[in-house]
């Protein structure tokens, strides 16, 4: 919902309660997101997470929020200080995961402080009465320990919601809605290799079996064995039909000699909608055009608090003009729910919580021209990095983690020979959403391990570097 909503508006969709999300943002920024202040006084229950807490405190009279002496990022611990419905029956001591540049550090009148941190004295606050709370850690992120408790507080104790909503109902909903909307007639999807593309295909399929056609645009900037996997989990393992298109060749010659990252962005995108329309007229009794948008791709396109810092590429805005009636069946779930929808469809678990990818794929990860020999350097280094993050356990801790061929060679030695060869770079995050971000804290002999199976492994490698910039100033991919 927009933030620009107002409290009228808000009474009048009646909702059992409210929540002001985090954000990037200081209150103090010039284009800071407010809200109407009357939604505080609407009698409905509202939890400030983060940013939404120090909103809070700006708008509530005496509270106050100021600029943190030290930016905090990462696992903090807090102590519960008094006994609250938030923090029902669970440990007095608790992980948490903090993400923040200012905090509160004077509650508004009518709050008191309910749990506190050695960097964060004002971690949680709540008026019992008015029914408002203000969490300055993320309770939606897996690293709070006790994040969903604390959220089904809110909701149900809180807010008197009930739990009456199940993936299971969401499905047979789904597949009756397909079936009504398509009768006998034919769906063509987009399918890109990722998440949402995948979870719609396999839902469809449950739904319609082969009135649908999947095309899968190889583009060759995918990693290793990606587009074998899904092919394999989706075509062979749930019987979906999918046309693919090995289009490498034609993908690699447009690129060829473009170094600009938002021309290779867009070229990548516009050779995407080629290749889908070329094959898409070839199905010419299809009917609607399926896709996998999300309720944050629905939210993010209809406001204007999505920052532009790079021409995103996705596989949504396909080719209108061939007239295809939409369904996007997946447009009131979130990322986390797409993937629970995923594995009970019966989506392998590591492909459908795989971390991030972007669309132009490993095209913006050789930095400069792309070339096969460069490419091949990423998706075998790449390999390695995913490889030895799982077998250390790290692959939940970190939000995503990849490489990066920067195009510089350096002088080394290997054997007994000078060698002037490829620096790759190790690119490890920690983050929420991508929105900000912190180099991921490795431990030492695990980026060794890495490093060592880099240089060993993947010909022209023989230098390895780690990459320890915060998003901002530096965002996560480098291009
Ligand atoms: P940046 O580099 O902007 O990335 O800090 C933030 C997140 O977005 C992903 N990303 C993309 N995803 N198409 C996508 O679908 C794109 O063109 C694209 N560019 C960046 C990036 O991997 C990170 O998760």
């Amino acid at each position: 919902m927009s933030h620009k909503l107002t409290a009228a508006e808000i009474k009048a969709m009646n909702p059992k309660g409210i929540i002001f999300s985090g954000g990037p943002n200081s209150v103090y920024d010039e284009s800071a997101f407010t809200v109407d202040p009357e939604i505080l006084n609407l009698g409905i229950p509202v939890l400030g997470i983060c940013y939404g807490m120090q909103l809070m405190a700006h708008t509530l009279e005496g509270g106050k929020v100021e600029s943190a002496t030290n930016k905090e990022y990462g696992k903090a611990i807090i102590d519960v200080v008094r006994d609250n419905v938030m923090f029902k029956e669970l440990p007095k001591e608790q992980t948490v995961w903090m993400s923040h540049g200012d905090l509160v550090t004077q509650v508004p009148a009518g709050f008191e402080v309910t749990a506190t941190s050695a960097n964060c004295p004002i971690s949680a606050m709540a008026n019992d009465a008015k029914k408002l709370y203000g969490l300055q850690f993320h309770t939606e992120v897996r690293n709070t320990e006790f994040g969903n408790d604390i959220l089904r507080h809110f909701a149900f104790d809180v807010c008197g919601a009930q739990a009456n909503w199940s993936m299971t109902d969401f499905i047979d909903m789904q597949v009756a809605d397909i079936r009504a909307k398509v009768g006998d007639k034919k769906v063509i999807l987009g399918l890109s290799g990722g998440v949402d593309s995948s979870v719609t295909a396999a839902l469809l399929n449950r739904a319609i079996g082969d009135q649908l056609t999947c095309i899968f645009v190889d583009h060759g900037l995918l990693r290793k064995n990606e587009a074998d996997q899904v092919m394999e989990a989706l075509g062979k393992g749930l019987g979906v039909k999918i046309v693919k298109v090995d289009a490498a060749d034609r993908f690699l010659g447009k690129l060829a000699g473009v170094s600009d990252p938002e021309r290779k962005r867009k070229i990548i995108g516009n050779e995407f909608v080629e290749v889908f329309n070329d094959e898409a007229r070839k199905l010419k009794d299809a009917d609607f055009l399926a896709q996998g948008t999300l309720y944050t791709d629905v939210i993010e396109s209809g406001t204007d608090t999505a920052q532009t810092i790079k021409s995103h590429h996705n596989v949504g805005g396909l080719p209108e003009e061939l007239g295809f009636e939409l369904i996007e069946p997946l447009n009131t779930l979130f990322k986390d729910e797409a993937r629970e929808l995923g594995e009970k469809l019966g989506i392998p678990h590591e492909l459908v919580w795989r971390q991030p990818f972007p669309g132009p794929g490993l095209g913006i990860r050789v930095i400069g021209e792309i070339t096969e020999e460069k490419l091949e350097i990423v998706r075998e280094s790449d390999a390695i990095l995913r490889e030895e993050i799982a077998k250390h356990g790290l692959d939940q801790e970190i939000w995503q983690y990849f490489t990066v061929l920067p195009g510089i060679r350096s002088v080394g030695v290997m054997g007994d020979g000078r060698t002037y060869d490829y620096t790759i770079g190790i690119r490890a995050v920690t983050s929420i959403d991508g929105m900000t971000a912190d180099f991921a804290k490795i431990d030492w002999d695990v980026l060794q391990a890495i490093s060592v199976r880099m240089v060993n492994e993947v010909a022209h490698i023989n230098r390895v570097v780690y990459d320890i910039t915060s998003k901002p100033p530096s965002t996560i991919e480098w291009e």
